[in-house]
């Protein structure tokens, strides 16, 4: 018997600065302090829509028409045994199933999917939200970004905890142009276990300290080009790292498309953002996304148009 359902969505996110390390497998806690934006696609919502329903007659995860084993090691089902006492006593049931569709994503999906679960979570049992980011973070270390929408800072620690430091509506004005290139992106896991084996990491933790730092500082004075002059240096100082334990993610054709956006920043505002995938992220003024687009047009075939984004939200709930 159904006693309790819940609907939520979360959009997926990109770094500012970008996290490199994880501690271990299981907890994914990180070595240093990182930030980062949710977005969305600007013609359509980019989603990933989670339903929690309490009462099944056995629990299970599904994620896109896929059953997922529960037993995996980054399974969702882990937020759910976590609260399970809760659930018991507040419905009588732990039997849970998730399901999770993504909608119009381009990469960042688990984030989005480990948060708007966690905000099903809160909403069927009410949690203490650095408690849940915990859990979250199990599925996916950036959740607490995709959680709290906007720009957040996550802050390094034995709890770490990702705090709003930027409104959505702070970046009304941005437009951000994914330029997608055709190969396949490489697991962000390759990045988080060979990254702190090198001597430069030590200095790129600290860069990333600095960079969260100055990012505060730009962000009490809505110095919104500012952030993200910020993050193409933060990019650049990632990929050095990343090239110095060989995990390429900056592909030569990549390369190319960034040399030409340092040569078009001198005529149009505009800087560019890689995280671990397989896209250059473009951000530039509003009134100028066309150009952009037109610009970067012969680079790559795929290209889409985003802007930053809110936070996870409740869509509905209610016992049957
Ligand atoms: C994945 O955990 C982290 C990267 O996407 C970088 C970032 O967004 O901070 C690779």
């Amino acid at each position: 018997m159904v006693l309790w359902k819940v609907q939520s969505v979360a959009h997926p996110t990109i770094g500012i600065v970008l996290l490199g390390g994880l501690m271990d497998q299981y907890e994914r806690l990180p070595y240093h302090s990182s930030a980062g934006i949710a977005y969305t696609l600007t013609d359509s919502e980019s989603v990933a829509r989670t339903t929690l329903t309490v009462g099944t007659e056995k629990s299970s995860v599904n994620i896109n028409g896929v059953e997922i084993d529960q037993q995996d090691s980054r399974s969702p089902m882990k937020l759910i045994h976590k609260y399970s006492s809760s659930f018991l006593e507040k419905y009588r049931s732990d039997r849970v199933s998730i399901e999770s569709v993504n909608e119009n994503i381009l990469s960042g999906s688990s984030d989005a999917g480990a948060a708007a679960l966690g905000k099903c979570i809160d909403a069927s049992i009410g949690v203490d939200p650095v408690s849940l980011e915990l859990e979250m973070r199990k599925v996916s270390e950036s959740a607490g970004r995709s959680y709290h929408g906007g720009l957040t800072i996550t802050y390094a620690g034995p709890r770490p905890f990702t705090r709003k430091i930027l409104d959505e509506s702070e970046f009304e004005n941005i437009r951000i142009i994914s330029a997608v290139f055709p190969h396949k992106r490489k697991p962000s896991d390759d990045i988080h276990t060979n990254q702190p084996r090198h001597e430069y990491y030590r200095s790129r933790m600290q860069n990333a300290e600095r960079a969260v730092r100055e990012l505060e500082m730009l962000s009490s004075r809505s110095d919104i080009k500012g952030i993200f002059e910020l993050a193409m240096r933060d990019t650049e100082d990632y990929h050095y790292m990343n090239s110095l334990v060989d995990v390429q993610i900056v592909t030569p054709e990549m390369r190319t498309l960034m040399d030409r956006i340092n040569e078009w920043r001198s005529e149009i505002w505009m800087t560019y953002i890689v995280t671990g995938g397989n896209s250059v992220f473009i951000p530039t003024m509003r009134e100028n996304a066309s150009e952009v687009t037109g610009l970067i047009s012969g680079f790559t075939e795929e290209i889409h148009e985003l802007r930053v984004a809110g936070g996870a939200r409740l869509i509905s709930s209610g016992f049957s």
